[in-house]
């Protein structure tokens, strides 16, 4: 049986835009943020806040985030203690810690093994939910990695656990480099959904290998109702290669009203956000829904 609502938590103004090499003004970020909230969008990921050494792009952090807060969940990731002082600085109440179940990705992503990046982040929790603030955990790499190769099932479900009693309010489970397949998402998201049943469990998957619909599709199968997005399929981690896109917002949007499951979201408002971020953008938009609406 099928959920008969989804949450969309779109992500395509940090994962979309983090790997951009053009330097994209603040005004056209804060534009195509505020279109994709009249579009419907109710949880975003804005911005991160990491080494603008590491990530030039996200360098306007504290701008962005100052211009578009309001009253819906806006996330900021944040990968250790000084994101999380800088934070601490904004009136956002949402954030988005990310640790990779692969040490290498891990090292390469953060510079710091797995475990180190738990233990720093365990007190880091803990003050954040005692502060009220809404934690999600992003797990990279759980099914493979671009380093490691496969991904044991066993090593997500135990460090997704320990997040869990570190005390997050939801985990965003992810396919880094699109290289699952429908079966192992069923497979990980019936077992996380099992094990986890008062958590809040997001499907995130990048659509190297054309099989991010399908996945999106295998997880609503176990029951999972919400799901990273983004807008135009942007996106991709800089320090994942091979890692392209996120499965589009306006894909997954057509494919779920189309089979009668609500997600709030206007299809055509979400075309019109793609259009205000295309013309910054080094790549084409290869999503099949604004093709079909803006190429006939
Ligand atoms: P490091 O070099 O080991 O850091 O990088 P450090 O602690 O030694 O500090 C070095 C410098 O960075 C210092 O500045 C720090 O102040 C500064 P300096 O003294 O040289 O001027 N620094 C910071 N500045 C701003 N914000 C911070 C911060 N921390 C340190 N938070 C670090 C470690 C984590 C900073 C670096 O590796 C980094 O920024 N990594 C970010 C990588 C990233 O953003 N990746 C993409 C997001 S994750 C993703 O896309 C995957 C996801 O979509 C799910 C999926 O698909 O798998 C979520
Ligand atoms: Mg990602």
């Amino acid at each position: 049986h099928l959920p008969k609502k989804v949450t969309i938590i779109e992500v395509g103004p940090r994962d979309g835009l983090q790997n951009e090499k053009n330097n994209i003004p603040t005004d056209d970020k804060i534009a195509f943020i505020h279109k994709l909230k009249n579009a419907g969008i109710k949880e975003m990921e804005l911005t991160s806040f990491v080494s603008p050494k590491w990530v030039p792009q996200m360098k306007d952090a504290n701008e962005v985030i100052q211009a578009c807060l309001d009253n819906t969940r806006n996330f900021v990731l944040a990968p250790n203690r000084k994101g999380i002082d800088r934070l601490f600085e904004t009136n956002c109440k949402a954030v988005a810690v990310f640790v990779g179940v692969s040490e290498t990705f891990n090292k390469k992503n953060i510079n710091k093994s797995t475990r180190e990046s738990m233990e720093e982040l365990q007190p880091i929790i803990a003050e954040l939910k005692q502060k009220n603030y809404f934690v999600r955990a992003c797990i990279s790499t759980s099914f493979y990695c671009p380093y490691e190769g496969k991904i044991n099932e066993q090593e997500v479900s135990k460090l997704c656990s320990q997040f869990v009693q570190n005390g997050v309010d939801e985990l965003s489970v992810a396919d880094t480099i699109g290289m699952a397949n429908p079966k192992e998402v069923f497979s990980l998201f019936s077992k996380l959904k099992a094990q986890l049943p008062d958590t809040l469990i997001t499907g995130h998957f990048h659509d190297t290998r054309g099989m991010a619909i399908a996945n999106v599709f295998a997880a609503l199968q176990t029951g999972v109702d919400r799901f990273d997005t983004s807008a135009g399929g942007l996106g991709g981690c800089p320090f994942a290669p091979g890692a392209t896109g996120n499965v589009a917002t306006e894909d997954v949007v057509y494919m779920l009203e189309q089979m009668g499951i609500e997600t709030g979201i206007d299809l055509s408002k979400l075309v019109e956000a793609v259009d205000i971020i295309r013309p910054h953008l080094t790549r084409s938009i290869e999503s099949k829904y604004y093709r079909l609406q803006t190429q006939g």
